[in-house]
């Protein structure tokens, strides 16, 4: 039986699977995703890691055949196997992940790697909400925000290989510094820092000392408070989504103009919000949108279960490779 490893990259963990051709996942673990900028050593720890749990798997059956590793990765270059001056990692530069990890494994024929939020999109379209859809984005949202475009069936690449980084649009001139340099783009206000950031400037703003937030310091608010807020009634909580929901909606009208997509989908710890993130999200898109497309475009929760979409989607990087 086939299998592949997929390995997804975030900005504090990367996250490694073992799946076989249905998306199942065999097994699964984890490292921390380094803040010391040590790109060798990374990689070392991840073989390992990996090297660890085929083991593991091997012994429930021997007869696994492993194919290659997919890999998705925030600013990854599909073309050249790449990272390159991502804003969220500690790596400088450009890191040539997917040659190292050759040199770890010259058994395997394939290894790739791709855009974090592109390998996302490929395991909608192959085991999610997005199967027998021909267009469609989809919009990650996490320490980044990431898309990954679907036009026509193919995932979008570009000329650089670099196409579907939504979240460094502009949403705000001269707005919040984003952590890749510029000011004002999505992801400064939609990512879940970004949430955190609206956050803070509502408790200052309003002097909310009732706030359920307001014992909070940035380091130990998570997403999952202002939700646990919000469904108390807090205000602050409340209005954070209404914000970010609004900002969303207006990049993703932007996305829409672009592209005349089918659906729209959302993935990423903040959408377990639901229609705190999803209701103003769609009326601000929906403001934002031509007639032409108004009430048309579908903004779809992801299928994947939460935990596990990343990884199935990089580790069907593999299969796609092998149907080339
Ligand atoms: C990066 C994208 C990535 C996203 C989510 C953004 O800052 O530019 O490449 O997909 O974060 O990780
Ligand atoms: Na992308």
């Amino acid at each position: 039986k086939k299998i592949a490893i997929g390995i997804d990259i975030g900005g504090t963990n990367s996250a490694i699977g073992v799946v076989d051709a249905d998306g199942n996942v065999l097994a699964k673990g984890g490292i921390s995703t380094p803040s010391h900028g040590d790109v060798d050593r990374y990689v070392k720890d991840l073989a390992e890691a990996v090297r660890e749990m085929l083991k593991s798997v091997m012994q429930i059956n021997a007869n696994f055949e492993v194919i290659g590793i997919g890999i998705g990765a925030p600013n990854g270059n599909y073309y050249s196997g790449t990272i390159e001056y991502a804003p969220n990692l500690s790596f400088k530069g450009v890191v040539h992940l997917v040659e190292l990890l050759k040199k770890q494994f010259p058994e395997y024929a394939h290894i790739a790697l791709t855009n974090d939020a592109n390998a996302a999109a490929i395991g909608e379209m192959i085991y999610g909400g997005a199967k027998g859809m021909k267009n469609f984005v989809m919009y990650t949202l996490g320490t980044g925000v990431g898309s990954g475009v679907v036009v026509n069936g193919d995932l979008v690449y570009g000329h650089d290989g670099f196409a579907g980084e939504c979240g460094h649009t502009t949403l705000i001139p001269d707005g919040r510094l984003c952590g890749c340099g510029a000011k004002g783009h999505l992801e400064a206000y939609c990512s879940a820092p970004g949430m955190k950031r609206t956050a803070f400037e509502l408790l200052a703003k309003y002097n909310a000392i009732d706030s359920q937030l307001a014992s909070k310091t940035f380091q130990n608010m998570e997403s999952k408070d202002i939700y646990d807020a919000a469904v108390k009634g807090d205000k602050v909580a409340l209005e954070v989504f209404e914000l970010t929901g609004k900002y969303l909606g207006q990049g993703i009208a932007d996305t829409v103009h672009h592209l005349s997509p089918e659906a729209i989908f959302l993935f990423g710890g903040p959408t377990a919000a639901g229609d705190f993130i999803f209701k103003p999200t769609i009326a601000s898109m929906e403001a934002h949108l031509l007639p032409i497309f108004k009430n048309k475009v579908k903004v779809l929760p992801s299928k994947l279960s939460a935990g596990d979409a990343a990884i199935v989607g990089a580790s069907a990087l593999v299969w796609k490779e092998l149907d080339k």
